[in-house]
């Protein structure tokens, strides 16, 4: 089976990893790998390659940054190229960013299957970009690749085949398992002078915040308060780099003495980070996952998670973005000490092999 695989965005790349790994035992698929270029920073792209041994794309679609329209646009327009040209049997398709319903959409269009890993998670927040790219992809999706419970649950209601959804678990958690270990030898604590538990992570980029200067006016308050008591490390995403610099808001986060404002690091840098962390801060939806594992207390600022496996089994707990809330629960955080979290189930490291031997025993129906 010919099989384009697609990644675009910094959250693909852990997704696809173990994947591409994961053919290597099954002959049958013949994997080719698709870089949509929507994400294109040295550290937010070719570093991951690097660190996860993920081989060189065949193809690169070179598309870069713009609005949603555009990017989509360019996306379909270029990935239908190599559609015509590759003649896949079905093209996989990760996560829920612009690069995975542009391919998707492409494909089902030019009646190849899609694939959709990491499918039916729903926040039913219809202004989350992602949940547009969620609901439409699985809508059109031959297989859907399930990690938690809710996701069947949400795509049933939806109208989907039960015999369409397989839950398999978490690539995510395959990629965090793997590298745990190396990961620890990264320099990054002693580099940034921090000690274990002693320092909190911060990491945003949903528009819903980084979009609004007052929210975000507010939400340095708040940083400005944890940091005098407790470091903070925010390795910032180049959107929020450049909407707080657009809003006059950069020069106050770069003058707090405790907060460490630096450019997204690699993988391991960035697991070794989160497993020391006393707290993580995050607007992230992977960070959400990779938290329950380590079991380090997650504040997610959102309103809703599209992933209650981590608040009902895992260490997050949404806060949203009103000050109060966020300090209060970081206070009740830092008295308390680490979180007890329970494993999810199938999040055990071997999820990109359950979804390789599925597509490897794939017919067409049509
Ligand atoms: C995208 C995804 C989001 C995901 C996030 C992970 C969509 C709709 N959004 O958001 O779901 O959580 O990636 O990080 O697909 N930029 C750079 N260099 C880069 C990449 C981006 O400078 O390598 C800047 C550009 O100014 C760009 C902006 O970041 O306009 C936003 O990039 P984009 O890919 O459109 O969305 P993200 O906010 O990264
Ligand atoms: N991550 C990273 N370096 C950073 C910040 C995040 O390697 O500086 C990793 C993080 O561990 C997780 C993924 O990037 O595996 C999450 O990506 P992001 O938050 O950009 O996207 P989301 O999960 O919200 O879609």
């Amino acid at each position: 089976m010919k099989l384009i695989n697609i990644c675009g965005a910094r959250p693909n790349f852990m997704k696809i990893a173990p994947l591409m790994h994961a053919y290597r035992s099954e002959p049958t698929i013949q994997p080719i790998l698709v870089h949509t270029g929507q994400h294109y920073d040295e550290n937010m792209s070719r570093l991951f390659f690097d660190e996860l041994e993920i081989p060189r794309p065949d193809i690169n679609l070179e598309v870069g940054s713009g609005s949603h329209a555009k990017q989509t646009a360019m996306i379909m327009e270029r990935f239908e190229q190599v559609v015509l040209e590759q003649k896949p049997d079905a093209v996989l398709v990760v996560g829920d960013v612009n690069s995975t319903i542009a391919c998707a959409l492409v494909s089902v269009k030019l009646d190849v299957a899609v694939f959709h890993v990491e499918a039916g998670l729903r926040s039913f927040d219809r202004t989350m970009p992602e949940e547009i790219n969620r609901v439409l992809t699985d809508a059109i999706s031959d297989l859907l690749f399930v990690t938690e419970p809710s996701g069947t649950d949400n795509l049933l209601r939806e109208g989907v085949a039960r015999d369409k959804i397989h839950w398999v678990g978490n690539v995510m958690i395959d990629t965090l398992e793997k590298n745990r270990t190396k990961a620890e030898s990264s320099p990054i604590l002693e580099k940034l002078k921090l000690e274990p538990r002693a320092f909190c992570v911060v990491t945003m980029h949903r528009p819903a915040s980084v979009d609004h200067p007052e929210v975000m006016a507010r939400l340095a308050d708040v940083f400005a308060e944890i940091q005098a008591e407790l470091p903070i490390v925010f390795p910032i995403h180049p959107r929020t780099r450049g909407r707080l610099q657009a809003a006059g808001l950069l020069a106050r986060f770069e003058s707090m003495k405790n907060l460490q404002l630096i450019e997204p690091v690699g993988y391991l840098d960035f697991l070794k980070l989160m497993a020391h962390a006393a707290i993580v801060l995050t607007d992230s939806g992977g960070i959400q996952e990779e938290t329950t594992i380590l079991g380090v207390p997650c504040l997610t600022m959102r309103e809703n998670t599209e992933r209650p496996i981590t608040l009902t089994q895992g260490t997050n707990r949404l806060v949203g973005m009103d000050p109060s809330r966020i300090l209060s629960a970081y206070h009740e955080i830092r008295g308390q000490g680490p979180s007890a979290s329970r494993r999810p189930d199938k999040w055990d490291g071997h999820a990109a092999e359950r979804i390789a031997q599925r597509i490897a025993q794939w017919r067409p129906d049509r």
